[in-house]
């Protein structure tokens, strides 16, 4: 799915001079690099400040206590998204209450949300899924309506744009992960959180180091979720190549979309208009009712995207189904009471998506070749 060290090849002689420099200054945990890399990627997502932290979780995390979210409270969350969207929900011991997705986009339906909110909602988390921003200006208009504060889960979509906004500086926060997949990866697990507000990013950086407000001094109960140096200096590294990898993967995009097309019972990325898309995945949806053809309309096509995936793997091809168990369905929930069929557009997603390979050093041959391959294997019977 990714190669990290064809990556690394275009970039090493960087990399090693940029962690050389952090050997030679000593200095490993809060310092000059992570200022920096806070300074930069704000500034990447068209917002005032930044607070690096030690991954995208604890991002979410304290993103959601700065907001207020406490035990007993709820938050609106999508129920197709990574387990850490709902799982940070549940360690500041709320409820994340799981709403359904629009089936084009896999984002949170924004018309999904008000018959979720209570006197008890807190927070409303919009995840941009894959790359591609969600529909941000209803989702910030019911929330505004009842005064509630969206968090941007922007794990998957740095640099992504919604009518001109970039992902997380939209809502009240932003949630970046730098986990070594994404797009902009560490060697290692970090994050940060973007806001606008001033004083929301002073108590972060209080809430990251214990509560501290000064030297040995903690006004409140905090985290250590400290960024460290050496991760900092390589996303400083990586950062300079990421408007030319983004480029790259929607290159890439565009080439799958051209050979992809076409293919009965499979449908493609969509993109709505306004929305700059930045391929963290590209993601296929095999059997989809929604294109129509005769094929996807035959009972049992929702679960050929395993059967797809099989096929490819045999082939050589790696492809991975993100996700496959939707979070209302997770064992952890269970006790939430989520049954099948409570929320049907991620059910379907659950059983219809595959993501094949698109990172940046990815050749056209190698393109061709898994495209030609998924031709195949989808139109096998
Ligand atoms: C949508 C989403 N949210 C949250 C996270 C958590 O980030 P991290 O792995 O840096 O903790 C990830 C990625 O791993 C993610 O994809």
């Amino acid at each position: 799915m990714l190669d990290l060290r064809a990556q690394f090849e275009t970039i090493a002689p960087e990399i090693r001079a940029a962690v050389e420099q952090v050997l030679t200054v000593q200095q490993f945990v809060l310092g000059p690099q992570g200022e920096a890399l806070e300074r930069e990627i704000a500034e990447a997502c068209g917002a005032r400040h930044g607070v690096g932290l030690a991954s995208g979780t604890e991002a979410l995390e304290l993103g959601l206590h700065a907001c207020g979210v406490k035990a007993g409270d709820e938050v609106i969350v999508p129920a197709f998204t990574f387990i850490a969207t709902g799982s940070a929900v549940s360690a500041l011991g709320a409820r994340p209450v799981f709403a359904d997705i629009d089936a084009a986009t896999f984002n949170l339906d924004p018309d999904q949300i008000e018959a979720r909110i209570t006197p008890r909602t807190r927070a409303i988390v919009a995840v941009h899924l894959f790359g591609l921003a969600a529909d941000m200006d209803p989702i910030l208009a019911v929330a505004d309506r009842h005064g509630i504060p969206v968090v941007e889960d922007n794990a998957q979509s740095l640099g992504a744009t919604n009518h001109g906004r970039k992902t997380g500086s939209m809502g009240r926060l932003g949630c970046l992960s730098f986990y070594p997949s994404k797009n902009l990866g560490a060697y290692g697990d970090a994050g940060m959180i973007v806001t606008n507000d001033e004083k929301l990013a002073v108590r972060l950086r209080a809430l990251r180091n214990h509560g501290q407000t000064g030297q040995y001094l903690s006004t409140e109960r905090g985290w250590n979720s400290r960024l460290d140096e050496l991760q900092a200096t390589v996303l400083r590294v990586k950062l300079r190549h990421l408007p030319a990898w983004t480029t790259k993967r929607q290159e890439h995009a565009r080439l799958y979309d051209s050979l992809l097309k076409d293919l009965p019972g499979v449908s493609l990325p969509r993109v709505p208009p306004g929305r700059e898309h930045v391929y963290y995945l590209y993601t296929i949806r095999i059997g989809d009712r929604a294109s129509g053809s005769a094929r996807a309309n035959k009972p049992g096509d929702e679960a050929r995207s395993d059967l797809v995936q099989q096929r490819l793997k045999e082939r050589g091809i790696a492809s991975t189904v993100y996700y496959p168990v939707p979070l209302h369905l997770q064992p952890l929930y269970a006790s939430l009471g989520g049954k099948p069929g409570d929320l049907r557009v991620s059910e379907r997603a659950a059983r219809q998506v595959l993501s094949i390979p698109l990172y940046p050093e990815l050749t056209r041959e190698q393109i061709e070749r898994v495209a030609e391959e998924v031709r195949k294997a989808t139109q096998e019977d």
